[in-house]
């Protein structure tokens, strides 16, 4: 496994809508493990490919940074389905360091999805395991947190990321 450098904001390669998945062999595992290393040593508790210049619709989640194997989500390919509820907390971003601000997310998400295998995966995800799986697919289309904000927040945004260029 190796240690991925993080692609920070701007890096245009963070606004690309990433293609889906269609080849699952050795290389997509490979791929895979190293993305999980890479989020486990940030430490972070998701990471989109795009974070790591990878343009696929492929992403890991973690909301235990490395405690928990079960709490390992491999989601290649996926699409959030029907939401409900919504809710407001602090997310932060990999690519975006020392900036965080409250989003809104859904409280509930189904999601569709493929293993690095390919079998289908269907996940039924709340709270934060929905938070940090709605910011990675956001990352899939070449979304950022910062995208959400608005009023004062979204102000609050557009000075950290001048900073960050
Ligand atoms: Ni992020």
């Amino acid at each position: 496994m190796a240690v991925l450098p993080i692609r920070l904001y701007p890096d245009p390669v963070l606004r690309v809508r990433c293609p889906e998945v269609v080849e699952f062999d050795s290389e997509l595992a490979k791929l895979v493990d190293n993305m999980i290393e890479t989020m486990h040593v940030a430490p972070g508790i998701g990471l989109a490919a795009p974070q790591i210049g990878v343009e696929k619709r492929l992403a890991v989640v973690d909301l235990s940074a490395g405690d928990d194997p079960e709490q390992l989500w491999v989601l290649v390919n996926p699409h959030i389905g029907e939401t409900s509820g919504s809710w407001v907390e602090d997310e932060g971003c990999l690519s975006i360091p020392d900036f965080t601000e409250k989003v809104p997310r859904p409280h509930e998400i189904e999601v569709t999805a493929q293993s690095v295998t390919g079998e289908p995966l269907q996940v039924s995800a709340t709270g934060w395991l929905a938070r940090a799986i709605c910011h990675e697919v956001d990352h899939l289309e070449g979304v950022l947190f910062v995208d959400h904000l608005s009023g004062l927040r979204r102000e609050r945004a557009r000075r950290a990321l001048k900073r960050l260029r």
